[in-house]
């Protein structure tokens, strides 16, 4: 019965919220009820393997970097874009686990159990932008590492060496509870594209990220993914452990040739 009503929830308008928290606020009381076989045959069905989505071979017969990058990031036939990198996950979730205690609530009702940690930003519990603190502009907030930076030296190391921003926004650690769920939204105006970059920590069992139009996003630990956080998008974290991102905001800049070469290597 639980998994009738999940796919209803994932099938039903994702922009109509008041319905959909109404709903999680039921599916969060019967948890414990959840049928492990049922839910991982559920989950099997509704994966969206983006990759098979995207024209590989169209776009690889495109002539420069330019074009094919380009094509890449106007894809709409995928939600999310996965990045072939290396990222040292396990010790990255040691150190995000070991501070666990300093997270602080990041956008709270109608979402429940989200937490988040700055590496970079303007303090460590400045989740949210800047325009969400009364800063007028970027500048204002002055980003820069925070003390969080230097208590998880394999996460910012790897930030500060290896990933093609000249400038850093906000660099979170993100956590969704056991029952959390991040309530259907989108994070633009309504256009659409790749804008943040997210990368898994871990990928407990029973926690899932559905995209409205494409369905539950294949997350494994480790992958680096670019995100259309312009399409509506939602997570429920059904398992009993805290899932574990990162979410990384910037700007590509000088560096931004960079930035076009690990999209395009990534195809
Ligand atoms: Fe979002």
């Amino acid at each position: 019965m639980i998994l009738t009503r999940f796919r209803n929830l994932i099938n039903s308008d994702f922009a109509q919220s008041s319905f959909l928290n109404h709903e999680i606020a039921f599916m969060r009381s019967q948890l414990h009820k959840v049928d492990h076989e049922g839910l991982r045959d559920f989950i099997s069905k509704n994966l969206h393997e983006d990759k098979s989505y995207l024209p590989r071979e169209e776009i690889l017969q495109l002539k420069g970097r330019r074009e094919k990058f380009e094509a890449i990031k106007n894809c709409r036939s995928i939600s999310t874009f996965r990045i072939k990198k290396e990222f040292p996950f396990k010790k990255s979730l040691e150190e995000a686990k070991a501070l666990k205690h300093l997270f602080t609530d990041h956008r709270r009702d109608p979402n429940y159990g989200w937490k988040a940690l700055c590496l970079h930003g303007s303090s460590p519990g400045h989740t949210n932008d800047f325009n969400m603190y009364g800063y007028k502009s970027r500048e204002e907030a002055n980003y820069q590492w925070t003390e969080i930076a230097d208590r998880c030296p394999v996460t910012s190391d790897w930030f500060k060496e290896n990933w093609p921003y000249s400038e850093f926004h906000r660099l979170r650690f993100v956590l969704l509870e056991p029952g959390g769920s991040i309530t259907p939204h989108r994070d633009t105006d309504g256009e659409r594209g790749f804008f943040a970059v997210n990368i898994a920590l871990n990928q407990p069992f029973g926690c899932n990220m559905f995209m409205d139009q494409f369905g539950i996003v294949p997350w494994r630990p480790g992958d680096i993914r670019w995100m259309d956080i312009g399409n509506h998008h939602a997570v429920y974290n059904f398992s009993d452990e805290d899932r574990y991102h990162i979410i990384v905001h910037g700007l590509q800049g000088p560096r931004f040739e960079e930035f076009e070469d690990m999209i395009v290597n990534s195809l």
